[in-house]
């Protein structure tokens, strides 16, 4: 028994940022974003109007639909975001109550895993499915990103890549000959995890710092770590990224876990019809598929539309990618991301 991809949705807000419209807000010009990265534009939340578990209970309706069940038929949600509505508790459950369904009291799990959230959820659903545990997996990907964005010229080098938005799969067993998920494979390696990070509010105290006097903590033994003033002030509650060493990294793992999945399944380059990629930047996507020979065909983009919309990326793209009939029954699907922590993945899919 295999697991199926039995639904899919996505979901964005309304409102459309254009680069013309981030010129406004800081120093920065269309053609700086669109050389470097790809992006045309974005959409981002109107402050009160949706969150990550809202959104990604709209994209859920959607998926539950296409697989013709029931909300309540969801016998467990995963839910992968970076961007929760709260601290604690996770999105999970409120997504679970956005769609009314909490008197079936079904387990809600939160992952925390960046760019990676969804294929590190495909992957934990997939053992689910297999050991005939679940039946029904709802699996979402969600990110209300522009919220904590530094939106002037100090944050230009990181807010303008990120969109918001929300995408969502069914994952149902299968016995149907050769299809399913055929592989996954998902990694990390925290050597370097504050190259790409959000650190604060949070918890560390500075632990991890050799200098912790850059958050301004006070000197009781005892100290109120989570927000300070200076972090306030100084912006290091935005998050903070290399984007260099981010970007030689992602052209390293893109393609070894893409092979990897290959191998381990028997296949070659040649036999995917279609990668999707998490959509990091549009000149990661290019150097991955130049290292790998693969046609444009063989290779889906959308980043132009939604910027870096991390957990969602990939199960956005999959709605369009489906949406634009570029997946047939039968074809073979090669899903890879690549993200903060580091962590990485992929997911092989015979559709
Ligand atoms: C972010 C990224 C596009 C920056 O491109 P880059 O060529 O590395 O650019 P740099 O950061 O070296 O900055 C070059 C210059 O542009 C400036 N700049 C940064 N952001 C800018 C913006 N939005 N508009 C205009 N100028 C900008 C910098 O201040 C710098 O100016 P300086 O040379 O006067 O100091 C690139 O590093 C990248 O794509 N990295 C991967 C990011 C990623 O995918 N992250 C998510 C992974 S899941």
């Amino acid at each position: 028994m295999r697991t199926k991809i039995a639904g899919v949705g996505k979901f964005v807000p309304e409102t459309v940022v254009t680069n013309f419209d981030l010129e406004k807000l800081m120093d920065t010009t269309d053609q700086w974003i669109r050389e470097r990265t790809g992006i045309e534009e974005r959409h981002w939340v109107k402050k009160g109007e949706e969150t990550s578990s809202t959104m990604g209970a709209k994209a859920a309706r959607i998926a539950i639909e296409q697989a013709g069940i029931s909300p309540k038929d969801i016998d467990f949600i995963i839910f992968a975001t970076l961007s929760p509505d709260y601290f604690f508790p996770g999105s999970g459950v409120i997504l679970q109550r956005e769609l009314g369904i909490t008197d079936t009291e079904i387990p809600a799990l939160d992952i925390r895993n960046q760019c990676s959230g969804f294929v590190y959820g495909l992957e934990v659903a997939d053992q689910f499915i297999k050991t005939g545990k679940y039946k029904n997996i709802l699996l979402v990907g969600a990110e209300y990103h522009s919220g904590g964005l530094d939106i002037s010229t100090r944050g230009r080098g990181v807010s303008v890549l990120f969109g918001d938005g929300a995408g969502a799969v069914v994952l149902q067993p299968t016995e149907e000959e050769g299809k399913g998920i055929l592989t996954t494979h998902i990694h990390s390696d925290g050597t370097n995890a504050e190259i790409l990070s959000a650190k604060n509010p949070g918890m560390h105290g500075g632990y991890h710092d050799d200098d912790d006097s850059i958050y301004g903590y006070d000197d009781k033994d005892f100290s109120f770590v989570l927000l300070t003033e200076k972090m306030m002030d100084e912006g290091l509650i935005h998050p903070y990224m290399d984007g260099q060493a981010v970007f030689k990294t992602a052209v390293r793992k893109f393609p070894e876990v893409i092979i990897k999945a290959l191998k381990t399944t028997g296949y070659t380059t040649e036999d995917v019809n279609l990668v999707i990629p998490h959509q990091a930047n549009l000149r990661i996507s290019q150097f991955v598929q130049k290292i790998l020979k693969l046609r444009d065909d063989q290779m889906f983009n959308n980043i132009q539309k939604y910027g870096n919309t991390t957990a969602a990326s990939i199960p956005i793209a999959l709605a369009d990618a489906l949406g634009q009939g570029k997946i047939k029954s039968g074809d073979l699907v090669m899903l890879a991301a690549f993200g903060s922590g580091f962590t990485w993945g992929s997911a092989l899919i015979r559709w």
